[in-house]
């Protein structure tokens, strides 16, 4: 598909950062469709709000790019869809949940609607393995499991997954959903929790562990997960569901404990507070489709992904400066202030469920 015109949603935040260059370097030529302007030299941002159905269809129906609708104008219609656009934060999504209805689901239906009107060889869907929720201890989720969503945002996702499933089968359109597990790498806002770590760490602030810290997570980094929708853009089969998910599950105490070790800080810096209301407690992707149909897999181990990570937060200051000011520290006041460390100065004592 090299050579061939790509809209990508959602390409102003971290996504875009990484996967818009790979998509470049392979080739391809980009329309990044998000709120904002991705500063990125050669990649036009096309200004539109998905939750709002008349502006977006305006928006995007008189731009040139997508002037070759099947409606008698000329016909210059982007090749493929890349829907990378979500509210992706799952405390965000518990305590004020609609912005994750609106973008997840209404968003991801308003594209639908636009992109159903063109000639695409591939719609990609970019998901998450939360949508199957929970898994027991020792399990994997493979594309086959049920979906079983935990909170607002995974409910929001695994609708929209739905949707464009049902786009599948009854309008014959190309889509192709992935599911990935928990990204990092640079870049991500520090409200998740790889990056949050790194950056109370260079502050010498508390790390705060939801509950018990004994929650797992499969860690892939971001490269690895555009290398992964790639290799879904080009040769994914329609109407299939690809897992993209690291070689590592960690549990989230390990995880902040080899942070702590990474950057020679000490652990009395691990503040055990309140748990995430409905907290998954792990997630595990069995990946075995993706590797053998398209011969992906992940390439950056979780110790050299995390040296290149930490470096990264240390030499991006004012980066991390910047997106730490405004609403992100009303943010932290709101969502930190009162999970009560003094109730869980103690964590629980539980078998590790790796
Ligand atoms: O699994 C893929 C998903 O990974 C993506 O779909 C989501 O968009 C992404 O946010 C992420 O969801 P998680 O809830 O797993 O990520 P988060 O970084 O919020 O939390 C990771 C784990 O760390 C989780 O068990 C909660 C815990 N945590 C998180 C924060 C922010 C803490 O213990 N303390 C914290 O302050």
């Amino acid at each position: 598909m090299s050579g061939k015109r790509i809209v990508f949603t959602g390409g102003t935040g971290k996504a875009g950062r990484h996967a818009v260059p790979h998509l470049i370097a392979h080739g391809y030529s980009v329309l990044n469709v998000d709120l904002k302007p991705l500063d990125l030299p050669g990649v036009p941002t096309l200004i539109a709000d998905l939750t709002d159905n008349g502006q977006a269809f305006n928006a995007l129906t008189t731009h040139p790019t997508f002037a070759g609708f099947n409606d008698g104008r000329p016909p210059s219609p982007p090749d493929a869809v890349v829907h990378f656009a979500a509210e992706s934060h799952v405390d965000r999504s518990i305590y004020e949940p609609a912005a994750a209805i609106q973008t997840n689901v209404t968003g991801t239906f308003v594209l639908l609607q636009i992109a159903k009107k063109l000639v695409l060889s591939k719609f990609v869907h970019v998901s998450t393995d939360e949508v199957y929720g929970d898994m027991a201890p020792g399990a994997f989720s493979n594309e086959e499991t049920p979906i079983h969503p935990s909170s607002p945002y995974s409910a929001s996702k695994a609708s929209s997954d739905l949707l464009v499933h049902s786009y599948v089968r009854t309008y014959n359109f190309p889509a192709v959903i992935t599911r990935a597990s928990n990204n990092y790498g640079p870049y991500q806002f520090p409200e998740k929790f790889l990056p949050l770590l790194i950056s109370n760490l260079l502050e010498d602030k508390p790390l705060p562990i939801y509950g018990d810290g004994k929650q797992v997570r499969d860690w892939l980094h971001v490269e690895d997960h555009c290398r992964g929708i790639m290799a879904v853009l080009e040769r994914g089969r329609i109407g299939e569901v690809y897992n993209i998910g690291g070689a590592d599950i960690v549990e989230n105490i390990a995880m902040a404990k080899a942070l702590l070790n990474a950057m020679g800080k000490p652990e009395t810096l691990l503040t055990y507070v309140k748990d995430r209301p409905g907290h998954d407690r792990r997630y595990a992707l069995n990946c075995k489709k993706i590797t053998a149909e398209l011969g992906w897999q992940p390439q950056i181990t979780l110790a050299d992904g995390l040296r290149q990570t930490i470096d990264w937060y240390k030499t991006n200051t004012a980066w991390v400066a910047a997106v730490r000011g405004g609403e992100y520290l009303s943010y932290y006041d709101k969502y930190y202030k009162n999970r009560d460390a003094s109730l869980h100065a103690i964590a629980p004592k539980s078998p590790s469920s790796v």
